[in-house]
């Protein structure tokens, strides 16, 4: 993974994406491994109430920077607001975050609010769903390993329903899918 992407130059594709991610969130929204923190500060900028969640310090700073409120945690520890959030969002990749997807929607599911809704862009029809090992590059340096997963739109009813979450409704944005969970 390049360290540009991660960084997320706003193209207007992505811009558009960020619009759908966070356009039916009208209340408390976690925002989890919120990068550089462009959703949290949309939210914001909607008068949303919206925390963005990072294990990386360099992610919460730049999200600090930005004016938004940024926690450095691993989002399986300790997580304030703790099945009290209307919406959590995983996007851009999140869904691979340690590498078992299953496992990371069940800790959302966990955060979420009895009736919450879990906000995940998957990646495009086909896919599968793939565990893999990946390291963040950029011309000077390269990181540790770190598992990854990939899981396609099409699995996102099974991996849901593992969960104990099932499918509100999807959209695909700029080739980008995104699927709406709420609980089963
Ligand atoms: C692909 S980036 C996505 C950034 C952001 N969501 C966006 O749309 O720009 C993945 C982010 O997840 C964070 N992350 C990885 N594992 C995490 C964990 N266990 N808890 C919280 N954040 C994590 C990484 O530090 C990284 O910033």
């Amino acid at each position: 993974m390049r360290v540009a992407r991660w960084l997320g130059a706003d193209t207007p594709e992505d811009e558009h994406v960020d619009h759908v991610l966070t356009c039916c969130c009208d209340g408390p929204t976690v925002d989890l491994g919120c990068g550089p923190g462009r959703l949290t500060t949309r939210l914001l900028r909607h008068g949303v109430a919206a925390l963005g969640v990072d294990v990386s310090p360099m992610a919460v700073a730049m999200t600090r920077f930005r004016g938004a409120p940024a926690l450095h945690r691993d989002l399986f520890g300790r997580m304030p607001g703790t099945g009290r959030w209307a919406y959590a969002i995983l996007a851009d990749g999140n869904l691979g975050i340690g590498g078992d997807p299953v496992r990371l929607l069940r800790r959302t599911r966990e955060l979420l609010a009895p009736d919450g809704v879990a906000i995940v862009e998957f990646a495009r029809a086909g896919t599968g769903v793939v565990v893999d090992r990946i390291r963040l590059e950029c011309p000077t340096r390269v990181g540790e390993w770190f598992p990854w997963a990939r899981v396609g739109v099409e699995r996102a009813e099974s991996v849901a329903a593992a969960a104990g979450l099932r499918v509100l409704t999807t959209a695909t944005v700029s080739d980008r899918p995104i699927v709406w969970l709420a609980r089963s």
